[in-house]
C-alpha cells in the first residue's frame, strides 16, 4: 500500500509504466535488422553471462497480455520505445512493413485499453549499419535520425500522445563512448565528445523535422543524478561539480540555454567537432516538455590519476538496491525543483524511477521505494515544479543491459523459461492507489 492517494497528484496527472524495445521485445524475426546491442552482447566480457536480448520478454508476441497488465494496474500511460532497426533495418532507406504493422497493433492496442502512448524514438538500439558509419560520432546521424523521426510521425503521429527523441543522452554518449560500459563500448575521449554533441544535435534536428510535419507534444528524456562530494574538501567539491557538469548541466544547459557548461568544455574543447557552436540554436530547439529519469545519487571524489576527467565515484553509506545504487528520494525532490527553478516552467514528467530487487514477488522494499519517491515528487510539485506524470521503471523484469537478466526492475515478475508474468506486491500497490483514488 502507498501512503498517498491518486487525488494528491491532480486529475490530469498521468500514471504509467515504462519499458524499452531492446529490453523486452525479442522478436528478432520478420525483417528486423541487427543493432549495436546484438553484437556488443555477443562479444564475451561485455554483458554478464553473455546474455542477449534475442528473446527477452517475448513482448513482440505477448504484447496483448502486457497491455492488459498495464490496464489492470490502473495505469493510463505507457512509455515504450520504437526499435529503429525493426522499422528501417539498415538505419536509412528501405522500410520493414512487418515492423510498421507491429507498432500499429501495439499503439491501437493501447488506445483500445485507454492507455496513452508516450513514445521514445531512441532507447539505444542503433542499427549496426549506422554504427559501421561511425554512429553517434558521425555528424550525419542528425539527418539519419531526423528521417527516422519523420517516418514515425507519418505512420503513427496521429495516435501518439507525446514523443521523446532520445532516452538518456548521457548514457548514449558518455557511458557508451568514454566509460565503455554500454554499446558500442568505446573508451575514448574524442569519441565521447563527438557523441555528446551529436546526440543533442540529432535531437534538435529531429525536433525541427517533426514540427515541420505538424507533430506536437515533443520532448527529451534526461537521466539526472544528484551529485554530492565525498568529503568537504575543495578538491572533492570540485570533482562533484565537474561530474554534475558532465552528467546533468551538459544536457540541461544545452537543451534549455543553447550553451555547454564552460568547466566541461575546458576539458573537452580539443576533442569537440569543429564549429559545434553554430549548432547550438538547433540543440536548444524549443520543447513542450521534459522527462527526467531518476534512480540515485553519486558521491564524488577527486581522482589525481585521471587528468582527462579527474573524478571518481565512491561507495556511499546509504541502503542500496540490488544493483548497488543508493536509495535517495531527496535527490529526486532536489533535482525536480532545480530543473523547475533554473531551466523550465514547462511540463515535467518523471519518465523513469524504480529499483532493482532480488527475485521476489513480495517486494515490500520496492513498495517503500516507490512510496518515498512519489512523496518526493509531490514535495517538488508543492515547490512549483510543473509535474504532469510519473512512469514506473519497469512494467516487467527485463534485459538490464550490461547486467543481463540478473537485475530485476519489474512491477511484474518474468519467468524467462516459461515467459509467465506474475504481478508483484509493488504492482498491487499501484493498482490499489490507481483504482481506489
Ligand atoms: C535507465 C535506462 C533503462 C533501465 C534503467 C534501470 O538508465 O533508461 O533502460 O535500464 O536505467
Amino acid at each position: 500500500m502507498f501512503s498517498m492517494s491518486r487525488e494528491a497528484f491532480g486529475p490530469e496527472f498521468v500514471f504509467g509504466t515504462a519499458t524499452a524495445s531492446y529490453q523486452i521485445e525479442g522478436g528478432q524475426t520478420d525483417g528486423r535488422g541487427t543493432c549495436i546491442w546484438d553484437t556488443f552482447s555477443a562479444t564475451p566480457g561485455n554483458v554478464k553471462g553473455g546474455e542477449t536480448g534475442k528473446i527477452a520478454c517475448d513482448h513482440y508476441n505477448r504484447w496483448p497480455e502486457d497491455l492488459e497488465l498495464i490496464q489492470r494496474g490502473g495505469f493510463n500511460g505507457y512509455r515504450f520505445s520504437f526499435a529503429w532497426p525493426r522499422l528501417i533495418p539498415e538505419g536509412t532507406g528501405a522500410i520493414n512493413q512487418p515492423g510498421i504493422d507491429f507498432y500499429d497493433r501495439l499503439i491501437d492496442g493501447m488506445l483500445e485499453r485507454g492507455i496513452q502512448p508516450f513514445a521514445t524514438l531512441y532507447h539505444w538500439d542503433l542499427p549496426s549499419t549506422l554504427q559501421d558509419r561511425g554512429g553517434w560520432m558521425n555528424r550525419d546521424i542528425a539527418n539519419w535520425f531526423a528521417d527516422y523521426a519523420v517516418l514515425i510521425q507519418q505512420k503513427f503521429g496521429d495516435r501518439l500522445k507525446a514523443i521523446a527523441t532520445i532516452n538518456e543522452p548521457w548514457c548514449v554518449a558518455f557511458l557508451s563512448h568514454y566509460l565503455g560500459v554500454h554499446a558500442p563500448g568505446y573508451r575514448d575521449i574524442r569519441a565521447a565528445a563527438r557523441a555528446m554533441h551529436h546526440v543533442l544535435f540529432a535531437h534538435g534536428t529531429a525536433i525541427k523535422a517533426l514540427r515541420a510535419e505538424g507533430a506536437s507534444n515533443l520532448g527529451i528524456v534526461l537521466n539526472l543524478q544528484k551529485c554530492e562530494p565525498a568529503s568537504q574538501s575543495d578538491e572533492d567539491k570540485a570533482a562533484s561539480h565537474l561530474f554534475d557538469g558532465v552528467f546533468n548541466r551538459w544536457y540541461l544547459d544545452g537543451v534549455f540555454r543553447g550553451i555547454y557548461p564552460q568547466d566541461v568544455l575546458d576539458l573537452l574543447k580539443p576533442h569537440m567537432p569543429k564549429g559545434f557552436e553554430a549548432d547550438m540554436g538547433v540543440v536548444s530547439a524549443p520543447l513542450d516538455w521534459v522527462g527526467i529519469n531518476y534512480y540515485s545519487r553519486s558521491l564524488l571524489a577527486h581522482d589525481p590519476e585521471n587528468p582527462s576527467f579527474p573524478v571518481k565515484s565512491v561507495d556511499g553509506p546509504l541502503e542500496k538496491t540490488d544493483i548497488g545504487w543508493e536509495i535517495y528520494p531527496q535527490g529526486l525532490e532536489d533535482l525536480l525543483v532545480r530543473v523547475a527553478r533554473e531551466y523550465t516552467s514547462g511540463p515535467i514528467y518523471v519518465t523513469e524511477n524504480g529499483m532493482a530487487e532480488v527475485d521476489e514477488v513480495e517486494d515490500s522494499r520496492r513498495v517503500d521505494y516507490y512510496d518515498a519517491h512519489l512523496k518526493a515528487l509531490l514535495k517538488a510539485k508543492e515547490q512549483g515544479a510543473n509535474m504532469r506524470g510519473y512512469f514506473a521503471w519497469s512494467l516487467l523484469d527485463n534485459y538490464e543491459w550490461a547486467e543481463g537478466y540478473s537485475k530485476r526492475f519489474g512491477l511484474v515478475r518474468v519467468d524467462y523459461e516459461t515467459q509467465k508474468r506474475t504481478p508483484k506486491a509493488s504492482y498491487r500497490a499501484f493498482q490499489g492507489m490507481l483504482h481506489n483514488g
